[in-house]
């Protein structure tokens, strides 16, 4: 008999059915689906689930980061060709909107047993480049000491922005991760943690990076401030006539709103996210104990640092590249597996294409977990029979 493929995304949704039915029932009725109250619900319900004072609602994580990087230069905190640091091993879209946007990106190697940047690794970068920002990624629900970073940052005036796309519920020290820096960022795509099928956000404490965030979602116009913004914005710029304010656009910004379908997705999943983070933890923690304790095949992943660890996939880093080929090969049709996220970033054609270059440091961990390491799903809905199943062809 023929196994079925544990695949990467088992659902578009948490409680699937009940959400498409509510969803069907939530369009019919609607007599608006563009951007609107069910979108403004859900910034209030996230931004307060986060713990932060705003939270803007995008189109996709990727949107989130775009958006974010060209806040940053709109209000002036980055300059045009400022070398700003990333994670070595992340995803294309971390990277895209410095180069797209004129900064000068900088990779941030990793530690092989976090796979994350840690105060090491960062701090000395920093001795080598002159960054003014980093953008750091919790690659898959994990995190190295982000505290520490956190400290070196704002000891020298260097602006932390989070991609935490992948790891939204994790808590590290009693904080979650996306409250470390000034800003973050975070997916809401169906393979993520909580899906509104596509959709992002942007969330922050700082009332200005707020502001301009509205602005920058929508063509740069000021229709989403608040009236006090908006007088302030309009007085600035002399524009007293409201013919014309409505298509007055003040910074460079793009489209990139949500639907109200897409709002009210997030209201109904939203409150499904502490059950869906304590499954998939319960499920990483099982997997983890056997896999991560096979040190003759796999490099040691810590993660007894972090109180909640909150993933949507499970990676392994292998001792050889045989190893991972062979593994590679014992998963075809039956575990449904991906390199560790984008892989070493510098390794990409989109990187060497404008980068090729550029005497950037070599992140040689992040091109360890490139070449030898792969991830397979965590889903809140996978059985204990799949597990079984996928630690037999990992370890065997
Ligand atoms: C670290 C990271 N940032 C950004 C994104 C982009 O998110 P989205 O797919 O919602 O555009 C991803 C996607 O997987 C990601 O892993």
């Amino acid at each position: 008999m023929q196994s079925i493929m544990i695949k990467l995304i088992k659902s578009t949704f948490f409680h699937e059915a009940k959400t498409k039915k509510e969803l069907t029932k939530f369009i019919l009725k609607a007599d608006k689906l563009s951007i609107g109250s069910e979108c403004r619900k859900f910034e209030k319900r996230f931004a307060l689930y986060q713990g932060k004072k705003h939270c803007v609602f995008v189109n996709s994580g990727s949107s989130a980061n775009l958006a974010l990087i060209q806040v940053l230069l709109n209000t002036g905190r980055l300059k045009k060709g400022d070398h700003v640091g990333f994670s070595a091993l992340t995803w294309s879209t971390n990277v895209m909107p410095l180069i797209q946007l004129g900064l000068i990106p900088v990779p941030v190697d990793i530690e092989l047993d976090t796979l994350n940047v840690s105060s090491r690794t960062f701090g000395a970068l920093m001795k080598k480049r002159p960054v003014k920002a980093i953008f750091l990624t919790n690659l898959l629900g994990f995190c190295d000491d982000i505290d520490v970073i956190a400290r070196l940052c704002k000891k020298n005036n260097i602006i932390l922005i989070e991609d935490n796309c992948e790891s939204l519920g994790t808590v590290y020290k009693g904080k979650k991760l996306g409250n470390y820096g000034v800003a973050s960022t975070f997916s809401f795509y169906v393979g993520h943690h909580m899906s509104t099928v596509e959709g992002g956000a942007v969330v922050t404490d700082d009332d200005e990076l707020a502001t301009m965030l509205h602005l920058v979602r929508a063509h740069g116009w000021d229709r989403n401030l608040t009236e006090d913004k908006q007088l302030f914005l309009r007085i600035k710029h002399n524009v007293n006539s409201t013919f014309y304010s409505r298509y007055t656009f003040y910074d460079l910004g793009y489209n990139l709103r949500t639907t109200e379908i897409q709002g009210f997705l997030g209201n109904i999943q939203l409150p499904y996210l502490p059950r869906i983070v304590r499954l998939r933890q319960r499920n990483f923690r099982y997997l983890a104990k056997t896999l991560y304790s096979r040190t003759d095949l796999f490099y040691p992943i810590r993660f007894d640092h972090i109180d909640t660890v909150s993933n949507f996939a499970v990676p392994v880093v292998c001792r050889s590249r045989k190893i991972r080929d062979q593994l590679v090969e014992a998963c075809d049709g039956k575990v449904e597996i991906r390199p560790i996220v984008g892989g070493d970033m510098t390794k990409q054609p989109f990187f060497h294409k404008y980068f090729a270059h550029a005497r950037h440091p070599q992140p040689k961990n992040a091109t360890l977990a490139h070449e030898q390491g792969l991830y397979f799903g965590n889903n809140p809905e996978l059985t204990k029979k799949e597990m079984q199943t996928i630690i037999k062809i990992f370890t065997s």
